[in-house]
């Protein structure tokens, strides 16, 4: 059965869709059978696995027009639940629906046994596509970058997930923080590190396979491809491997 990873910071430009596609790219690259879901309406995911545009779409699956097995759409060794330009509309018309923050996880009950992996990139938001992600999820991994006020934003995703985890889905855990676009050798970003390493709440749970700035990383995401297709012995793909190690060590079935 699927274990679910929700990807998740309500910052932008954090990392989530780049690691999304390149853990995911990693993950069905060591045999693993990987569902990828868009769910921010910006479709930078849908995009770079040239998905744009596709009929059945998560917004159609949320409103209720077609079937689960009609949404996923194949690409190459990477099986993806497409979002549209149209999601924040969904969003809007499912806001008075009973149960509304409990849709994908719903669809998703048909399909767990057809994947071990599925990976879900969330809005840069904490709204009701966001919640429904944790509902449906397992664990939640926050790609963030070692900088000052990215704390700030780790307490509100705390806080919300800890209200889902009570109120919806008591399973859900913090499978980890993943640091992203990491330069290193600077004295600022160790700094940033020791300190969370300190921390009481967070000290266990950072992954110990960090990503590194790279960029090969950033072109690849340019040019729709992910890092094994665009550069296959950057630091980047070296990275994400690592990184698919470390998850399948954690969480791969025993
Ligand atoms: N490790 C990295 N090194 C350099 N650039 C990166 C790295 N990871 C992501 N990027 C770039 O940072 C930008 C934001 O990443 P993205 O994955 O789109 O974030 P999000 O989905 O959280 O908004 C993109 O231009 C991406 O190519
Ligand atoms: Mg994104």
């Amino acid at each position: 059965m699927a274990k679910i990873f929700s990807i998740l910071n309500n910052k932008g430009g954090t990392g989530k869709t780049t690691t999304v596609l390149n853990l995911g790219t990693a993950l069905a690259k060591k045999k693993k059978r990987v569902l990828l879901i868009d769910l921010d309406s910006q479709c930078n995911l849908t995009s770079a696995l040239g998905l744009w545009g596709a009929e059945n779409n998560l917004c159609d699956l949320f409103l209720g027009k077609c079937s689960i097995n009609q949404s996923v759409k194949q690409h190459e060794e990477i099986f993806l639940l497409p979002a549209s330009d149209k999601l924040l509309e969904a969003e809007f018309l499912i806001s008075s629906e009973p149960g509304r923050e409990y849709i994908l996880k719903e669809k998703l009950e048909k399909i767990l046994d057809e994947y071990d992996y599925i990976l879900i990139d969330c809005p840069p938001s904490l709204g009701t596509l966001s919640i429904n992600s944790l509902v449906a999820a397992d664990y939640f991994i926050v790609p963030m970058q070692a900088e000052n006020f990215a704390f700030i934003g780790l307490d509100r995703i705390m806080s919300v997930s800890e209200k889902i985890q009570k109120r919806m889905n008591p399973s859900l855990q913090l499978a980890g923080i993943l640091f992203v676009k990491l330069a290193t050798r600077t004295k600022f970003s160790q700094a940033v590190i020791t300190n969370l390493t300190i921390n009481e709440h967070f000290k266990d749970k950072l992954f110990s396979t960090y990503i590194r700035q790279d960029i090969s990383l950033m072109e690849s995401g340019a040019f729709k491809q992910s890092i094994f297709e665009y550069a296959p012995k950057s630091r980047g793909a070296e990275d994400y491997m690592d990184f698919a190690n470390e998850l399948i060590k954690k969480y791969g079935k025993k």
